[in-house]
């Protein structure tokens, strides 16, 4: 979805994001949503005093499916540019890691550090091949994939194939946006090795304001307690995220929506929710 924006919110920043509200005038019908949805800023472009915003997304619920019908030239309530975004002063190589719906972030990140010189790689990984989107979106940047089935790339999750490839150029800096799994695998696999890790946490938003604790991520560290994705991230350095308490209430969730009775096995990573 492409949507021209006031000119007066300036440029955003890779890593940052937009919250829209989509309302029954949107619709044309009863359905709407009292709740914003946030979508990460793929792309954006400044010509001739009109700026562009695009994002990408899935039809997944109500908001999505409604964005799917809407008509060319519709005016949507939106705020922007919001969040922290991901960190421009790195080590380089940076390995960009993108899972899934992950990946809207992380083709403006590659555009941002490529069009500035920055070196960097990316790795792009989904369930199967036809939820990928053309790797040429990245261009100039290079880009390695990983698909669960090994319908395309390599087969099995896409830190792998970082583990992999890393064996030849370690990256000075990784940084990725992706399903709760496919984050704690990297933020692990980097810090073990002294690597800067910066993840765009997932989290499902209410007020978006710091306000509800909806968007709670278990904070590592001397802070302990919780983290307000919607305030402080959604970009995250590793460091600061309690994965091993994020496992278990991810799978919890996970639990809770599949209708299950909470059982202690865990069963992170079957669902990819970003
Ligand atoms: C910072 C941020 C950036 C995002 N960027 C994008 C993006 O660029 N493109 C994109 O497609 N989506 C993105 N999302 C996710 C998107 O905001 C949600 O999927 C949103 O809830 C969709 O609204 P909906 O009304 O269509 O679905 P809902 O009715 O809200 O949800 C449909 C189903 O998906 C589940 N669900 C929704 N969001 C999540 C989640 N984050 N984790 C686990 N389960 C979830 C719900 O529990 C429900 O079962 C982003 C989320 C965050 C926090
Ligand atoms: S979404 Fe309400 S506190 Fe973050």
């Amino acid at each position: 979805m492409i949507l021209a924006v006031p000119a007066a919110w300036g440029p955003p920043l890779p890593g940052q994001f937009i919250s829209l509200a989509i309302s029954p005038r949107h619709t044309g019908g009863p359905e709407g949503s009292l709740l914003r949805r946030p979508f990460s800023v793929a792309g954006y472009s400044k010509a001739g005093g009109r700026a562009r915003l695009s994002l990408l997304y899935a039809p997944v619920g109500r908001v999505t499916h409604r964005m799917v019908l809407l008509e060319p030239g519709t005016s949507l309530d939106a705020l922007g540019p919001l969040g922290r975004p991901f960190p421009l002063e790195f080590q380089e190589p940076a390995a960009l890691v993108a899972g899934g719906r992950g990946v809207a972030p992380m083709l403006f990140l590659a555009r941002e550090l490529t069009r500035t010189g920055r070196r960097c790689k990316v790795f792009y990984g989904a369930k199967t091949a036809y939820q990928l989107l053309p790797p040429e979106r990245f261009h100039p940047a290079p880009v390695s994939l990983a698909t669960d089935d090994g319908t395309r790339g390599r087969k099995g999750p896409v830190g792998e194939l970082l583990d992999e490839e890393s064996a030849r150029e370690r990256p000075g800096a990784v940084f990725a946006c992706g399903p709760e799994p496919m984050l704690a695998a990297l933020a692990r696999w980097a810090l073990a090795r002294g690597i800067d890790c910066h993840v765009s946490v997932e989290a499902v938003f209410g007020c978006g304001l710091g306000l509800c604790g909806g968007c709670a991520i278990p904070a590592a560290g001397e802070r302990r307690g919780f983290v307000w994705a919607c305030r402080e991230g959604p970009v995250m350095d590793a460091r600061e995220v309690d994965w091993d308490a994020w496992d278990r209430m991810h799978a919890r969730d996970l639990d809770r929506r599949e209708g299950g009775g909470g059982s202690p096995s865990g069963r992170a990573g079957k669902r990819e929710a970003r």
